[in-house]
Order: C-alpha cells, then structure tokens, then sequence
C-alpha cells in the first residue's frame, strides 16, 4: 500500500464519496406506479445485453436502500452520489405526478440524511421514459421542455434537503450509444439520430440547469462528463489528427458548447450537420455557469488512422491488443489518465471546481472464506487517487472524488458479469459483503491509512 496517500493531504473540505444510478441499482421496474423506461425496453429484447440479463431485480436498492446507506456509513463514506428515475416520478415523462415515486426518494433522501451521508443526486442517468422515446426520445426538440419540467419537479420537492445536483450523467455516452451505435438504449442509430440528439441534449442540459438554479438559488449545480485520455498510436500525422478528432467528439462535444465555445465541429466535419437544428436565439441557450464540473474518468484510449471509420476516420487500438493491464471491460488499466483528463478539463476554467464524479474498475472477485479479497481494485483506487493528488499539489481545483460503485450491479449492454463495487452482491440471495477495497475505502476516509 501506497503509505504517503493519506485523506489529510487532500483538505478538510474535499468531498469523498461514492456513486450509483437508479436503473444499475433500484430494480422493482413496476413496483409503486413506475413507468416503463427506453433501458426497460431494451433490456426486454433478444440480443441486447449480455446472457439476455434484465435489471428486474438488479441490487433491489429500491426495497434495500436502508441496508446500502448503512454500509456507505459502515466505510465512512461521506458522500452518496445517486439518481432519481424519471420514470419513478413522471411515469409516462410528462403530467400526473407519481406521489409514491416522489415518497421513495424523499425515504432514501432522509435516510441519508439521519445517517449524517449528505445526498449528492443526478437527475437523469440515462433511463429516458419510453412513452417520450415513443414521441422521438432525445431527437425531438420537445425534450427540452419534457426534461425541464421533470428537472423543476425534483427541484421542487427534494431540493429543501438536497445541496448538490448534477444534470446529466455522460451524454457523451447515451446520445453516442443510444443514438449512434445502438448499443445502448433506445438501440437507434446513425447521424440523423444522433445529431440532433447532440443539440436537444445540451439546450436541456442548460434549460433545466437555470431552473433550478431559479428554484434552488443556494444549490451548487454541476453535470458530468465521460473523459478518457486521448494519445496518438504514434507520431505520425496522419495519427494525431486522428486522436484529435477522437479527443473532440469523446472528450469535448459537451464541455464546449456549454462553455460558449460551440461544437468542435472543425475537427469532426460530420458534426456541422447539427447547424440544421441549431435555431436562432439558441446560441443564448447553450451555456450555463456550472458551479462545478463533474468528471468520469475509467482509461485512456489510443488512437489510430483508419479510412474505414466512416466520419472519424480513426480506430480505437485496442487495450487486449497492446499488452497492457486491463480490466474486465477490456479497458486499460492507466492511472496517469485521470491527472491527464484533469489537466485537460482544468485548463478551459482553472477556477472552475472539479469533482470527479466516477472512478472505478471491474475486475474478476472471487469470495473466498477471508472475504473478497481484491487486491487489484484497492491498488487501483491508491493508485488512481493519487494521481488525483498529483494534480491538485500541481493547483488543479479538484474537490472530491467518487468511487464506481458502492455495490456491484447491473453494467448496461454488459450485464452483471462486470462487477465494480467496493461491496459484493451474491445477485441470487441480495447478500452483500464488503471487499477488502471498500474496507481500505473506509479506512482510508477514516484516517487510519
Ligand atoms: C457510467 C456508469 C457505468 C460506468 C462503468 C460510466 O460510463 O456513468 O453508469 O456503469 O461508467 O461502465
């Protein structure tokens, strides 16, 4: 163990923690009123995830999240990043509010609370409803107004009790998987899909950010950001203009415009087909001054020409292909990334708050009499927290760090196969055990190590 790396080092008011989403955790996808979301749909067809695994059940947080707060508690875990489902409180996206949803989240809000865990809340991680899916999804300009409107309505009843909010987990993520690839949720693909997913996304992101600033005036506001370190295969230039692009539509696609700097459309060209959606007056509407940046950081990535990647033209070499370390989603492992992606994202606004949002790994645990003994992700967290201190000795404004994830779950179009908590969940009898990462989590936050 790394014996320099001490909580002190990092100041009294760094805020550390843990994070989870709703859809990865809650199951109970009926239970209380809950409409149907595009990740139920989904998950409801053949060939979509892994082993046709469903999050029905998933960690059952919804009827467990006593058991889970007591556990954040158990590790001294001060901070419990979570999100609400939109589905829980409008079921159909839009009207009649669902009073038993609004109760489950006020229960685990408070049950937080009592347990002196201070409630760090996301307002959309990716499970859109599908009645709205149904209407166009993301791809409908009308979102902005459906999101804003379920965005003021957790505003409204959490916020006298909830002091940190993030918009949006990722889009990076869901608008390039869910509306280009198709490997995530909705499954739609190609550029008409996901052009105009890109824009409604971010008028959203920055409409409901000013409305709870409105309704929340006291309420730091941040939203996160996927962020994988960008380098070329090799120094050629036909390489480096690839990573960049790779670098723009991974890294920056989101943070720019966000930050008044628009879309990097000069790297990816295909990108200046957003103008088409791009209406006078929303220049206006595409900013907003976060309170703070909130940055997901898991690996770098190496990037390659390739003539056969239509609208990039780069490939990503494969971390199995280079002979690295990995993890068990085949992703490198690099800590070096996570003081890269911070210098990175400091430099557009060095006064601007960072806090990384999520940091994690997935590796093969195998519980044994002593417990799960995962020495890897425990070097991985040093290592990686360290890196976090590198950055904030050389004057980053990094202000807290949280670990992916408390408990293990259900990891998207991959199943239950990848596990990443600090916590063990034996998915057939919902026992939990916590990992000799989670112990050294909780030592750590204590101050013994
Ligand atoms: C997401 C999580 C996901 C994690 C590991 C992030 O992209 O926010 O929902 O489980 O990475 O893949």
């Amino acid at each position: 163990m790394d014996n320099k790396l001490n909580k002190k080092l990092f100041g009294d008011d760094f805020a550390w923690g843990v994070s989870t989403a709703a859809f990865q955790t809650e199951g109970a996808c009926t239970k209380d009123g809950k409409g149907r979301s595009i990740w139920d749909e989904f998950t409801s067809k053949k060939g979509k995830v892994l082993n046709g695994e469903t999050a029905e059940t998933a960690c059952d947080f919804y009827h467990r999240y006593r058991e889970d707060i007591d556990l954040i508690k158990q590790m001294n875990i001060p901070n419990f990043r979570f999100s609400i489902a939109w589905t829980r409180i409008l079921p159909n996206g839009e009207g009649e509010v669902n009073q038993l949803g609004i109760d489950h989240y006020n229960n685990v809000i408070n049950y937080c609370l009592e347990q002196g865990i201070e409630p760090w809340v996301t307002i959309y991680h990716w499970d859109l409803p599908q009645a709205l899916e149904a209407k166009g999804g993301w791809t409908n300009r009308e979102i902005v107004g459906w999101f804003t409107n379920y965005a003021t309505i957790c505003a409204q009843y959490f916020g006298d009790r909830v002091k940190h909010w993030m918009v949006m987990n990722e889009p990076g993520v869901f608008t390039g998987a869910g509306y280009f690839l198709g490997l995530h949720a909705p499954g739609r693909t190609g550029l008409r899909n996901y052009l105009p997913t890109i824009h409604h996304t971010v008028l959203s992101i920055v409409s409901a950010a000013k409305q709870l600033r409105y309704v929340l005036p006291d309420a730091t506001i941040g939203t996160t950001f996927s962020c994988s370190h960008i380098e070329p295969y090799s120094q050629k230039t036909r390489d480096i203009n690839a990573a960049n692009r790779v670098d723009a539509l991974l890294n920056r696609l989101f943070i720019e415009p966000l930050l008044g700097l628009g879309y990097p459309m000069n790297e990816v060209t295909a990108l200046k087909g957003i103008n088409k959606y791009i209406l006078p007056g929303d220049e206006a509407n595409m900013t907003f001054d976060f309170d703070f940046i909130g940055i997901q950081n898991y690996t770098r990535e190496i990037v390659k020409f390739s003539l056969f990647t239509p609208y990039v033209y780069a490939r990503l070499v494969k971390a199995v292909k280079r002979n690295v370390p990995t993890t068990l989603m085949g992703w490198e492992v690099h800590p070096p990334a996570l003081y890269q992606v911070l210098k990175q994202f400091a430099a557009y606004r060095p006064d601007k708050p960072i806090y990384i949002t999520e940091n994690g790994v997935a590796f093969e645990d195998t519980l044994s009499d002593e417990g799960i003994l995962d020495t890897e992700r425990v070097e991985f967290l040093q290592t990686h927290i360290s890196e976090v201190l590198k950055a904030k000795n050389e004057g980053v404004n990094v202000k807290g760090y949280f670990v992916w994830t408390l408990t293990d779950n259900f990891e998207w179009a991959e199943g239950y196969h990848p596990r990443f908590g600090l916590i063990h969940v034996d998915f057939k009898t919902q026992r939990r055990t916590i990992k000799a990462s989670g112990r050294w989590y909780g030592k750590f936050l204590k101050g013994d190590s």
